[in-house]
This record gives C-alpha cells, sequence and structure tokens, in this order.
C-alpha cells in the first residue's frame, strides 16, 4: 500500500466529484427516454420512488464501506469480515464490482466516443471541412475506434494526475458548466413552438402505467446506473471522503443532485423531440410508438439542429459538450476504482497503473468496437442490469450482516456524533439488511 494516501481537499470537491460520477449519460439521455417510452410522468413518478426507497439506502451503504477502511474496494471489501472465509469472499466480490465497472467504461467510452463525434461535427461544418464532419457522423468501425480511444486518453489523463488535482478539479471545473449549459439550452428549446407538447408529456402522469412491471424494472435499473451503484466506483470516493463528514447527508446531497439533473434534462429532451416533429422530423415509428433511444440523441436531435440553421449548430455544439462533460467525469471515476486497487495492491505508481488500466479497457472496447453488433449490447445488459443491482445487494448484505454491528456503528458516526438519536439510524441497518434484498428480490421476480 502506497505510504501516503490521497484524498479530496474538501467536501465540497467531494460532491462535485460524487456528483460529477453519478451524472453523465444516464441522466441526460438515459433518463428522458427511457421516460418518453414509458409513459413520462409515470416513469418519473416510480423513478423518484426507487431512489428514495432502494437506491440511497444502497449509496450510503456503499459510500460507508469506502470510508470503513479508506483502502480500495478489494481492501475494504476483504476488511468487512473477521474470518479468512469471510475475507476471501470479501475480496472476490470487490473484483467482481471492478471487473464490471471496467467492463461499463468499456462500452461508455465507445457512446462518450460518438458524443465527441458528434460534438466536433457542427464545429467543421461551420469551418467548411464538410467531409471530416460527414465521417464524424458516420457509424464506421474507423470512427468508433478513433473517438473511443480519443475519449479514454482524455480519461487516463485526468485520473493520472491524482484525486485531488486531476479528478476534484476537474470534477469541481465542469460540473458547473454542466448545471449553467443544461439550464440555458432548457430554457432556450422550452420556447421553440411544439415544446409544449413535449412538457405535458413528460410532466403529467399515465397513472395506468404505474404498476407495469417493465416500468418498475426499468426504473430501478436506471436509478441504480445513473446513482452509480453496485460496482465500486462510489466505494471508492468514499474511501477518500474525511472522517468529518455526515455520511447520510453527503450521500443525500448527490443522490439530490443527480435526480435533479435526471429531471432537468427530461425538461430539455423531450420538449426538443416535439420541436423536432414540429420542424418535420418523425419521432414516431410507423406503428405509433416512440424512436428507440439512440435514433433519438443521434438523429431526431441533429436533424432538428439541423433544420434552424447556423443557431442550430451553435445549439449542437453545446447540447453534445453538455453530454462530453458529463461522460467524463462519469468515465474518470470508473477508472479510479481499478486505478486505485492496482496502486495499493501492487505498488504500482498511479502514472503507470491508469495506462495498465486504460490500455486493458481500450481492448475490451475495441474487440466490442469490432463485433458490435453481437457485443455492444450483451455487454451493457450484462453489467447494468444484472451485475450493478446484485453486487450492490452483496455489498449492502456485506455491510450489514458481516460488518460487526460496532464496527458499522463507529464510521457512521464520525461526523455524525449524534447519529443513534436521529431516525436514520433507527431505521436504515434494518433497512438495508432485510428490506433492500426483499425488494430487490420482489422486483426481480415480478
Ligand atoms: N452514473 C453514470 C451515468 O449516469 C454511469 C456510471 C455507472 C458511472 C456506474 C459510474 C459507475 O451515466
Amino acid at each position: 500500500m502506497s505510504a501516503v494516501r490521497q484524498g479530496f481537499s474538501s467536501r465540497i470537491g467531494f460532491i462535485f466529484a460524487a456528483a460529477g460520477s453519478a451524472v453523465g449519460v444516464g441522466n441526460i439521455w438515459g433518463f428522458p427516454t427511457q421516460a418518453a417510452q414509458n409513459g413520462g410522468g409515470a416513469f418519473l413518478l416510480v423513478y423518484l420512488v426507487m431512489v428514495v426507497i432502494l437506491a440511497y439506502p444502497m449509496l450510503v451503504a456503499e459510500l460507508a464501506i469506502g470510508r470503513l477502511t479508506k483502502r480500495n474496494p478489494v481492501a475494504s471489501l476483504r476488511a468487512l469480515g473477521e474470518s479468512p472465509r469471510w475475507q476471501k469472499m470479501g475480496a472476490l466480490v470487490g473484483v467482481l464490482g471492478i471487473v464490471a465497472l471496467s467492463l461499463i467504461l468499456s462500452f461508455y467510452a465507445i457512446i462518450s466516443g460518438w458524443l465527441v463525434a458528434f460534438m466536433a461535427a457542427p464545429i467543421f461544418s461551420l469551418l467548411g471541412m464538410e467531409s471530416i464532419a460527414n465521417w464524424l457522423m458516420e457509424f464506421s468501425t474507423s470512427r468508433n475506434l478513433i473517438m473511443m480511444l480519443l475519449f479514454l486518453v482524455l480519461t487516463i489523463k485526468v485520473v493520472g494526475r491524482g484525486v485531488a488535482n486531476g479528478i476534484e478539479r476537474w470534477s469541481s471545473r465542469l460540473m458547473p458548466l454542466l448545471f449553467a449549459l443544461l439550464l440555458l439550452m432548457t430554457a432556450y428549446i422550452l420556447t421553440l413552438p411544439g415544446a409544449m407538447v413535449g412538457l405535458e408529456m413528460y410532466l403529467v402522469p399515465d397513472f395506468s402505467q404505474v404498476m407495469n412491471p417493465d416500468l418498475i424494472v426499468s426504473a430501478m435499473g436506471q436509478a441504480f446506473f445513473s446513482l452509480s451503484i453496485g460496482v465500486c466506483a462510489l466505494m471508492v470516493y468514499g474511501s477518500y471522503l474525511n472522517s468529518e463528514d455526515n455520511l447520510p447527508r453527503t450521500a443525500a446531497v448527490v443522490a439530490g443532485l443527480d435526480t435533479s439533473v435526471a429531471f432537468l434534462a427530461g425538461l430539455l429532451i423531450l420538449p426538443a423531440m416535439f420541436v423536432a416533429q414540429n420542424n418535420g422530423v418523425q419521432i414516431y415509428t410507423p406503428e405509433g410508438s416512440l424512436l428507440s433511444s439512440d435514433t433519438l440523441v443521434f438523429t431526431v436531435l441533429p436533424a432538428m439542429f439541423d433544420v434552424i440553421g447556423t443557431a442550430g449548430s451553435i445549439l449542437a455544439i453545446g447540447f453534445f459538450a453538455l453530454m462530453v462533460i458529463a461522460a467524463l467525469t462519469s468515465a474518470i471515476s470508473m477508472l479510479e476504482a481499478p486505478v486505485n486497487t492496482l496502486t495499493e495492491e501492487t505498488e504500482l505508481p498511479r502514472s503507470r497503473a491508469v495506462w495498465v488500466v486504460g490500455g486493458a479497457v481500450a481492448i475490451v472496447a475495441s474487440i466490442i468496437v469490432l463485433n458490435f453488433n453481437s457485443l455492444f449490447g450483451l455487454v451493457v445488459t450484462l453489467t447494468t442490469v444484472y451485475a450493478q443491482p446484485l453486487l450492490a445487494l452483496v455489498f449492502g448484505l456485506m455491510l450489514t450482516w458481516v460488518l460487526r454491528r460496532d464496527r458499522l456503528l463507529q464510521t457512521m458516526k464520525e461526523g455524525n456524533p449524534e447519529l443513534t438519536e436521529g431516525v436514520f439510524w433507527k431505521i436504515w441497518p434494518w433497512y438495508v439488511k432485510f428490506v433492500c434484498p426483499l425488494m430487490m428480490l420482489l422486483v426481480f421476480f415480478y
């Protein structure tokens, strides 16, 4: 283990970084398109319930595991058990989490590469370099590979600079910019003709859908993905957290920020779709269902930007810049967990570990690009639909069943000495121990 462990320099720095991890493509693209396909306001409602009753308690658990030992995820999970058998189990769970996270990064880097391409294309177009712009916007193996690599190198550069100088500094710069861009874009789109139809679709719940099993499972998956739960990304950030920080409160701020951005993004994307329709762009399939989500971001919106003309190009650059920022701060957190584990478990310096992990992810991502049709969807489903909820569940169980209760209380009390007097401590431990597993089983079998 390295002698001096790095950490965030301030609580607000942690919040920017953790919110940066949580706020990603999942919020700005995933959430609004899922809402559009699942009854608008009904999805929003179920999503909010899922965040409060499942995702938030598990987020506190994951951060607590990290802060308990202030070590990498594998070491942290190992340290929860007293007996060698539990320690081995813990380490295994940690390794699985890191592997799942690295796989998430490999498909995330591909999507992020497209986003970078779509951000750059209108710039080249404005400069009159149409052939480059066209290459950037066409789905080709060369574009997919090169842009994915470019995005990964950017991520590696930030993480290579360390926790405070790289991750915290860049998250603190980029997150306020993201908020500002999102607000500006939303305000503008809402003034365009057609926007109100989308707004209505988003905000008025179709209550007949609320109990729809598909909707409930999608909302749960979306909540876990959006809050980066179950794959050690926030566990490693938790391990850099100070002993003075109040965990339940800090986690609530992060969950609140993440949910607000998802909600705001819905105010941008759904109205934008109907603005596009107003401009003659098709947004429904002939069967009457909404076009699938990737078409939406990479076809419908660009088509609308095209119709608007020069202002549209600027809008397009702004919109994809927003997505790239969101993607970058999330990708940083995905790279950090394996990098931290490698540096602490093998004493490899960070400057090398980032390239080792980043290189491995680049290889896996290239394999996915080269076998796109058979692998892409598979990796997404395997990691986000199965691995994230299951591993999150195991983290919660390890914390509440395997860890001695006095050690759990001790870590939860750090930065929060009145813990045992409040309601949180009366509910949370048994809630994570019994209710969360039961609810998740229910959702899975439902
Ligand atoms: N929460 C991120 C998003 O919404 C994705 C993510 C998943 C980040 C898992 C880290 C770990 O896009």
